[in-house]
């Protein structure tokens, strides 16, 4: 499954509004129109919101190239500055878009069409690449995972918050691929239903045993021993650990701790705010309040109610066992561990 893709001159993004009943692939070739389906959750999740945002930066430059060279320019930035206000917390987005920005600056000395030719190489590598990691990432991951696993996932971290294959979704796809016998518990998360809409509709897809609960429900199994582990994703990291994910994320690192029962964040390193100190710098969205009041067109709520819908948590890095990147596994000391990944970036 590839929620994010290049296809005969368009941007392909699975429409995931309208998983799990339809599965619909939508063409984009207007980097407005990109940043529109980012911002509205036609395409979400870190890895994939920043795939989308490189392919933007490249129709930008299709759009521009036959202009003088400030003209050029001056698009892009613009182009730049629009994809990056799409949403505010997931650090994939930014990450992919300054590598963009990179490789434009490097090929500048060329002509418009030249550079533009560039972006679309360098859009790919992105997208090859985030594969490429979901798997190791699932390699490294499978090494925690025992035998029967019973594990408990929140949001989705799956094929379709990526590139394809998934960071948490993808240490269970490693697991069962490895013969391990694993059982996912998916939580729906509420208000955006990814956990039933999406991490239950691809593993179920895939054959990989699956048992949909609603977030309060998460301590109960836990108490009951029904939980061997916990497996999420992570839409920032910051350089002490800290990691912003779905909200829920946060409570059931809680709850982990008090029932001792290994929690773990699977990530790619372009997830890693290197240059953020901790959690308290990581903005969190805010969405609209009709998330939380509506269900579709069914109105759950009194009109008119004060409503909060904060999308994202922080987890602060002592709930957290281990993080697993496409590197290898980090074991706190979290600091250290991320300040060797992150070279010279
Ligand atoms: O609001 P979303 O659906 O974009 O939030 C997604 C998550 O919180 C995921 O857990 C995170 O992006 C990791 S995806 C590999």
């Amino acid at each position: 499954m590839h929620p994010v893709y290049y296809k005969e001159g368009t941007l392909k993004l699975i429409d995931q509004r309208l998983l799990p009943e339809e599965e619909i692939h939508l063409a984009y070739t207007d980097y407005r129109k990109i940043a529109e389906a980012i911002t509205d959750m036609v395409v979400r999740g870190a890895p994939a919101i920043g795939v989308t945002a490189a392919y933007g930066i490249y129709f930008a430059a299709e759009e521009f190239k036959n202009t003088s060279p400030d003209a050029f320019e001056q698009a892009m930035t613009e182009a730049a500055t629009v994809l990056a206000a799409a949403r505010p917390t997931a650090v994939n987005l930014f990450w992919a878009i300054e590598r963009m920005k990179k490789c434009l600056e490097k090929h500048r000395h060329l002509t418009n069409v030249a550079a533009t030719q560039a972006l679309k190489k360098e859009a790919d590598a992105i997208l090859r690449e985030d594969l490429e990691m979901c798997r190791a990432i699932g390699q490294h991951g499978n090494q925690l995972i025992p035998q029967n696993a019973q594990i408990l996932t929140h949001c989705n971290a799956g094929a379709l918050a990526t590139a394809g294959y998934g960071t948490a979704l993808g240490v269970v796809r490693a697991a069962h691929e490895a013969g391990k016998n694993v059982h996912v518990y998916a939580d729906e998360t509420r208000p955006f239903l990814q956990g039933s809409r999406l991490t239950a509709y691809e593993l179920h897809a895939d054959g990989i045993p699956v048992t949909l609960i609603t977030d309060n429900m998460a301590g109960w199994m836990m108490k009951q021993g029904k939980v061997d582990c916990v497996v999420v994703g992570a839409d920032r990291i910051a350089a002490n650990g800290d990691v912003a994910n779905k909200i829920g994320t946060f409570s059931l690192a809680v709850l982990a701790k008090y029932h001792e029962i290994p929690f773990y964040v699977a990530a790619p390193t372009s997830t890693i705010d290197f240059k953020l100190k901790t959690g308290d710098g990581i903005v969190i969205e805010e969405r609209s309040p009709r998330e939380v009041t509506h269900i579709g067109e069914i109105q759950l709520a009194p009109e008119g109610i004060n409503v909060r819908n904060p999308a994202f948590d922080v987890t602060d890095h002592p709930l957290i066992t281990a993080m697993i990147t496409e590197k290898g596994v980090l074991k706190p000391p979290y600091q250290q561990g991320i300040a060797k990944l992150g070279g010279n970036r």
